[in-house]
């Protein structure tokens, strides 16, 4: 039997004992020996539960075992996840997380440590729960040149989106709900701001380009500033609104954002709702190829986590080539990425046609009965020049005591 730590008894953690226990059989014949849990790091004691015995309070404990071979981490956050998960691939111990956190801000050195140690460190679940996005990144798609990533990666925003689309909700009550269904968390910043999403196509485009991706370069913005109003404009256009992390590889350059944005209705995506989750990825022979499925959830993503035990199990004595270098990847300014922009103006299209057509050119209007204001879709431009000329419209809106009450990139 290989014998496995969990370090982080929580939602995720637990998932990984239960996946373990209930797939025990078919996992044995896979990995050939077995995979058995013998120790649960927490700070909390599980009376009565089948894993009470397995719980131990000392990291120690685990890291000195040299019976143990494999490392769950399943803590979250990056202190002490980092110290722990460094000082396990030290001692030679391979890991397994679904810390994205961890991965964003420490992969390439936790990368390298596994290297030189000749373990693994894998990370199948930091990146959209129990769908296989990282596997096939790094196995199936290894002959492709991979020109698009682009993906809804956070469960909890899609959800509050699809309520918002499905049902006319606010984004308040939409968030409401989700924290009631325990989807969102109490402080729901990481998720709604987009934050989740930025370290997640941080990891992919890492992954992609082979270069280490610094997240806080990514330009990332969440989704409380979306409205009621913006989806029936949306609808009427046939469109729906959804978080989309994305990464282009174009032209030896890479843009890389996280934004709401529009979604057509002949856009893949746009039929990915509630928690799920949906990744396009696109190669320069393969074409379009999508990922669709579970992005949260304690089975998937653990499913996640023990796909990843039994990759290390049936590599105990290598170091699969997975990740990224050391070499920095420069992320393009946003002003230099080309899109197609939704606009909201106040005030009445048929007094403001003439001016929206002097700036934008000819564009797709909507209407909405009973509101004094229009929206528009300009076509394909550079950001830098669309912001140009959005700041015309607003000086001239402004004259006319007008204003720009939203815009929306369009997703293409
Ligand atoms: N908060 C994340 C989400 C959890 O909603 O997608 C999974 O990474």
């Amino acid at each position: 039997m290989i014998k496995v730590a969990i370090m982080g008894f929580g939602t995720i953690g637990s998932g990984v004992y239960e996946v373990l226990e209930t797939n025990k059989e078919i996992l044995a014949r896979r990995t050939g020996e077995g995979l058995e849990v013998k120790y649960i790091l927490d700070l909390r004691e599980f009376p009565g539960s089948s894993a009470e015995h397995k719980i131990v309070h000392d990291f120690d404990r685990i890291l000195r075992d040299e019976e143990i071979q494999i490392v769950v981490e399943t803590m979250g956050g990056l202190d002490p996840a980092y110290t722990f998960v460094k000082a396990c691939l030290e001692a030679g111990k391979h890991v397994a997380t679904s810390n994205k956190a961890l991965v964003a801000a420490y992969g390439t050195e936790l990368l390298g440590i596994a290297r030189k140690k000749n373990v693994n460190f894998l990370f199948e679940a930091s990146v959209g729960g129990g769908i296989p996005i990282i596997r096939p990144l790094y196995r199936c798609l290894m002959g492709e040149k991979i020109e698009e990533i682009t993906g809804i990666l956070n469960g909890t925003t899609n959800f509050i989106l699809t309520k918002m689309d499905r049902e006319g909700m606010s984004f308040e009550r939409a968030l409401k709900e989700a924290q009631a269904l325990g989807y969102a968390e109490r402080n729901p910043e990481a998720d709604v701001e987009g934050h989740d999403a930025c370290r997640k196509i941080a990891i992919l485009t890492a992954m992609a380009t082979g270069k280490e991706v610094n997240y806080e370069e990514i330009p990332t913005e969440g989704i409380t500033k979306i409205t009621d109003i913006d989806f029936r404009y949306a609808s009427a256009l046939g469109m729906s609104i959804k978080l989309i992390g994305s990464s282009r590889m174009e032209g030896g350059k890479v843009h890389a954002w996280v934004a709401p944005m529009m979604v057509g209705r002949d856009h893949p995506l746009y039929a990915v709702s509630d928690v799920y989750n949906g990744i396009v990825v696109k190669g320069n022979m393969v074409g379009t190829t999508m990922f669709y499925g579970s992005g949260v959830g304690k089975l998937p993503t653990a499913s996640a986590v023990v796909a990843d035990l039994v990759e290390a199990a049936m590599h105990m004595d290598s170091n699969i080539p997975i990740g990224w270098s050391e070499e920095k990847l420069s992320i393009t300014p946003m002003s230099e990425g080309v899109c197609r922009y939704f606009v909201r103006v106040s005030g009445s299209y048929e007094d403001r046609k003439d001016m929206v057509q002097a700036v934008f050119g000819k564009s797709r209007v909507a209407e909405l009965n009973g509101l004094l204001e229009f929206g528009f879709l300009t076509g394909e431009m550079k950001e830098s020049g669309f912001m140009e000329n959005l700041e015309v419209l607003k000086v001239e809106l402004t004259a006319e005591y007008q204003e720009v009450l939203q815009v929306i990139r369009v997703c293409r």
